[in-house]
Formats: C-alpha cells, sequence, structure tokens
C-alpha cells in the first residue's frame, strides 16, 4: 500500500517560520500569478450547520504557477465564546497538483492572519506615500495585529494609533504591539487623531462604517479587510467617492462586500469606479498612486491563493529548517 509522508504544522510552528516580509513578497507572486489567470479559485461552498448554531466554509485553489492545489476549512461555532473555546476553528490542506500527493497540513488561523496581514502590506507597498509615518488601526483582534505587522514591513512607521470598542483588549494590544514591533502604539483618545494617520487599516466585524470622513485627510492610504459579506461594512461611501479604490478581486468584492455593495445598492458608488485588481497593480498594468494629495483605498475580502501561496511558503520553510512534525498517511 501506498505510503505518504506529510509535513504537519501548528499555529506555533508557524509563528516561529513565517516572515511578514516573505509572505509579502510571496504574496505579490501570487496576485501576479492571479493576473495572469494560472491560478483557479472557484467560488467557496459554505454548510449552515444550524442544529450546531455554525458553519463551514471550504476554500478550494489551483495555482499552476506553483504546482500546488489545495483547500482551507473553516469550522464557524457561536456558542464557542461562551465555552471558552475559538469562535473559528480552520485547517489548511495542500497537495503536489503535478502527482496529487498529500503534501501538508497546517494550522489555518496562523495562515489566515498572515495572508490578510501579507495582502494588505503589499497594497500598502504599491499604493502607500513613500514617507507614511503614522498608521492607524481600528480593530485590535488577530488581523489587526498582522495589517499593523505588514503595514510596517513596507514603510517606516514610528507611531500608530489603536481603535477598538473593546478598551481593554485595545490596551493590551498597544502594550504587547509596541514590544514587538518597537515602535509608539498608543490607544487613542478620539477620532480626531486619525487626521494624523498617513495609512489606516480597519479590521472590525462591523456593520457600520468605523470612521468619519472628516477625519481622512489627503493623501491617506486606506486598507479594509474586515466587511466580508453584504450586511458588514467599515469605510463610509463619501470616503470611496473620493478615492482611488484597488479591490483584491472584483467579482468576490462586488458579491461580498458590504463597503462597497451597500453604496452601489443606494446608487451612491459605481463598480465602474474602481480602479482595478490588485494583480493588475502588481504587474504594471495600472498605475498605482499618481501623487502625494491621493486618498487610496485597498478593499480584500480575501481569495483562497493567498492561502496557498503562504502555505507553500511555510512549507519551504519547515522543510529547509526542520519545524514542524513528519506524519504518515
Ligand atoms: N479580508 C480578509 O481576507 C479577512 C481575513 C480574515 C478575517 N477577516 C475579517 O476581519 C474581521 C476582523 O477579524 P479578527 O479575527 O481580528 O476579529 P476579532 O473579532 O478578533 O476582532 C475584531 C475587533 O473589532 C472590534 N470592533 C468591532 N466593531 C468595531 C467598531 N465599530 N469600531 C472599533 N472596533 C470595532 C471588536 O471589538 C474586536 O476587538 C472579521 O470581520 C473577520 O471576519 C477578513
Amino acid at each position: 500500500m501506498n505510503e505518504n509522508r506529510i509535513k504537519a504544522l501548528s499555529g506555533k510552528d508557524l509563528r516561529n517560520i513565517l516572515k511578514m516580509e516573505d509572505c509579502i513578497d510571496s504574496m505579490g507572486n501570487a496576485f501576479a500569478a492571479l493576473y495572469r489567470r494560472e491560478v483557479d479559485v472557484p467560488l467557496r461552498t459554505a454548510i449552515d450547520m444550524e442544529p450546531d448554531n455554525g458553519g463551514a466554509l471550504f476554500m478550494p485553489v489551483y495555482s499552476s504557477s506553483i504546482s500546488r492545489v489545495g483547500v482551507k476549512t473553516v469550522i464557524i461555532n457561536r456558542d464557542n465564546p461562551a465555552r471558552g473555546l475559538p469562535f473559528i476553528h480552520a485547517m489548511v490542506q495542500i497537495f503536489d497538483s503535478s502527482t496529487g500527493a498529500p503534501v501538508a497540513l497546517m494550522d489555518g488561523e496562523v495562515i489566515t492572519a498572515m495572508r490578510t496581514g501579507a495582502v494588505s502590506g503589499l497594497a500598502t507597498k504599491l499604493l502607500a506615500k513613500d514617507n507614511a509615518k503614522i498608521a492607524a488601526i481600528i480593530g485590535t483582534g488577530a488581523q489587526g495585529e498582522t495589517q499593523l505587522e505588514g503595514v510596517c514591513c513596507v514603510r517606516d512607521i514610528t507611531t500608530a494609533y489603536v481603535f477598538d470598542l473593546d478598551i481593554a483588549r485595545a490596551e493590551d494590544f498597544a502594550a504587547r504591539m509596541s514590544k514587538h514591533l518597537g515602535i509608539k502604539v498608543v490607544v487613542a483618545q478620539s477620532s480626531e487623531q486619525l487626521t494624523e494617520a498617513d495609512i489606516i487599516c480597519t479590521s472590525t466585524s462591523s456593520t457600520k462604517p468605523v470612521f468619519d470622513d472628516v477625519y481622512i485627510k489627503r493623501g491617506t492610504h486606506i486598507n479594509g479587510v474586515g466587511s466580508y459579506r453584504p450586511d458588514m461594512a467599515e469605510i463610509p461611501a463619501q470616503t470611496l467617492q473620493r478615492a482611488k479604490v484597488v479591490v483584491d478581486q472584483r467579482q468576490g468584492c462586488l458579491a461580498e462586500a458590504g463597503d462597497l455593495v451597500q453604496p452601489i445598492k443606494e446608487g451612491i458608488f459605481s463598480d465602474e469606479i474602481i480602479h482595478g485588481d490588485l494583480g493588475e497593480v502588481v504587474t504594471g498594468n495600472i498605475v498605482a498612486r499618481e501623487d502625494d494629495e491621493e486618498v487610496t483605498v485597498f478593499k480584500s475580502v480575501g481569495i483562497a491563493v493567498q492561502d496557498l501561496v503562504t502555505a507553500d511558503l511555510a512549507l519551504k520553510l519547515a522543510e529547509s529548517m526542520g519545524g514542524g512534525q513528519e506524519i504518515i498517511l
């Protein structure tokens, strides 16, 4: 009987081996491959698990450019936080697409957080002002951490203001992240501090815009990752109307991102105003920022190829550095 040796990587293994700057480089290759149509990303499949008060999402992807095919499975359970268990469990499986052999199995939460930070890092590298110094993070959960890491990898950030409805969570975030990144990270005292920000990341679960357009100065770059359903929103329509808007993928964002779906429905924004996909910017097929006065927005809902390239990078690093465990199937 045929046996397959595969690598199993825990969240702890992944945190040890994955570096944000490497993830950002891999993300650039992934979006270029997506633009060249070397990636097949079918729509994700969802199962509603009402009797268990949860649901499951299966996100398949094939990339011929890295000879990998895989799937991320995310299981949501709404009763879990009250039981002291995570709201979401996730796992990524990848296979060698040239032989079909399974090659790795890994924790999906760390992969998700790293790839979501990396795509915002890539967008920031391409779209933010070169001399950006002040960042603001709205939403201080797991995504907020990697949003700040991604931004700090591509610009010389000196100060980050953080905002969260949960003040204790924001304070804890500020203490941990200032130590981790060696920059000043402070809980914002008022919305007015947003006027100082050159780069803003929104990573909340909000259903209403999380800032007012009056606080957004000219030249600001915004990464919006939180709203991934039509009923969710973080960015006000007034900001979108005056911004150069780049999306991770037009089809997904127009179907899922409430930030775009809601103002389009209300007739105050149009899909025709969207500047383009990140892959078009990465490959130089459309221009990025044109001057220091433009407001730029990068809106992402997440694409499975981000998980695939990040998992593939983790596997390569684990093979060269000797991390994780080998299991036989
Ligand atoms: N675009 C993507 O690829 C992608 C990937 C992963 C997660 N997400 C989404 O990003 C969001 C954040 O994920 P997370 O895992 O960090 O979640 P989380 O629930 O751990 O953290 C979200 C934080 O946002 C805060 N918040 C909610 N509404 C707010 C508001 N109006 N103003 C300020 N703070 C507010 C909450 O108090 C919480 O601390 C979720 O909606 C998640 O589904 C998107």
